[in-house]
């Protein structure tokens, strides 16, 4: 393989040209190597190493703690496993904050450092200087509305965002203002449909509903969600695709039992 060989994963450009071409678009988060070739392999659109692995890998109650250093890490591994999917990588919550220089600082880290396609970042209006002087440093970004899970302690929870008139006129408003400033995508999260709809025929940048019914331009979810691995997490938008905890605590039982019994392993497992 030459130094010149020509990228055959997924493009911000195909990404977009799909909105244009009416091609739904599928993302999933994924944090590890392993489970990041299946969902490639699957032939899903966007691998999105999310923010959202604070929770899911680390246990943490909210997105808050999770680092630059580690969000590299984990997109290191699921940037090897990427054939086919574009990668994004989330900007965690106070790396792009502070100030644009820092913003900028930190995509270009991210994206050098862990070889991800373009970044996800937080907000519209407030963190608007710093979207567009990430994109003009040439790292793509992937806006997100709605349901902004670093806001958590602002909003005082997950409910439902823009059910009021005026939230609602913001969050367009906001969308547009993405839009003009270069992202190839926004996520919406956690609003009402017929506003995400509103949203999406608003703008020529696709969408990417999570909780925002099924007028936007692709869906994402949280892989371990969507495959029933996070026990008694089930909000009214989610579809368990699988229910994976009931068999993995099947074969660990299984498991656990046969090496306590002694029929593990057997003469045929054994050297
Ligand atoms: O961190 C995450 O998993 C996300 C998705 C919910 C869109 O941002």
């Amino acid at each position: 393989m030459s130094v010149h060989t020509q990228i055959s994963r997924m493009t911000t450009a195909k990404i977009r040209q799909m909105k244009a071409n009416n091609e739904k678009i599928t993302m999933l988060t994924s944090y590890d190597f392993t489970l990041a070739s299946l969902v490639d392999e699957a032939g899903v659109d966007i691998l999105l190493v999310g923010d959202s692995a604070s929770n899911i890998v680390c246990g943490n109650q909210t997105t808050l703690p999770i680092t630059v250093d580690e969000m590299i890490f984990l997109t290191k591994g699921v940037v090897r496993a990427a054939q086919h999917a574009l990668v994004v990588c989330d900007m965690p919550f106070g790396s792009y904050q502070v100030s644009e220089e820092d913003g900028v600082r930190n995509a270009i880290r991210i994206m050098k450092e862990s070889g991800c396609d373009a970044v996800k970042l937080e907000g519209g209006e407030e963190v608007l200087p710093t979207v567009r002087h990430i994109i003009q440093a040439g790292v793509p970004v992937c806006g997100h509305l709605g349901l902004t899970p670093q806001s958590v302690n602002q909003f005082g929870g997950y409910g439902v965002r823009a059910k009021e008139n005026a939230e609602a006129a913001k969050l367009l408003h906001d969308a547009k203002l993405l839009e003009e400033a270069g992202c190839f995508a926004i996520v919406l999260e956690k609003i009402p449909a017929d506003l995400a709809k509103q949203v999406t025929e608003a703008v020529s940048c696709p969408t990417i509903g999570i909780g925002a019914g099924n007028g936007t331009d692709g869906q994402v979810l949280v892989l371990h969600d969507m495959l029933g691995l996070n026990q008694g997490f089930k909000p009214k938008f989610l579809r368990h695709f699988a229910h994976l905890a009931d068999e993995v605590k099947n074969a660990v039982g299984n498991y656990n039992t046969a090496v306590k019994e002694s029929s593990f392993p057997s003469a045929e497992e054994s050297y």
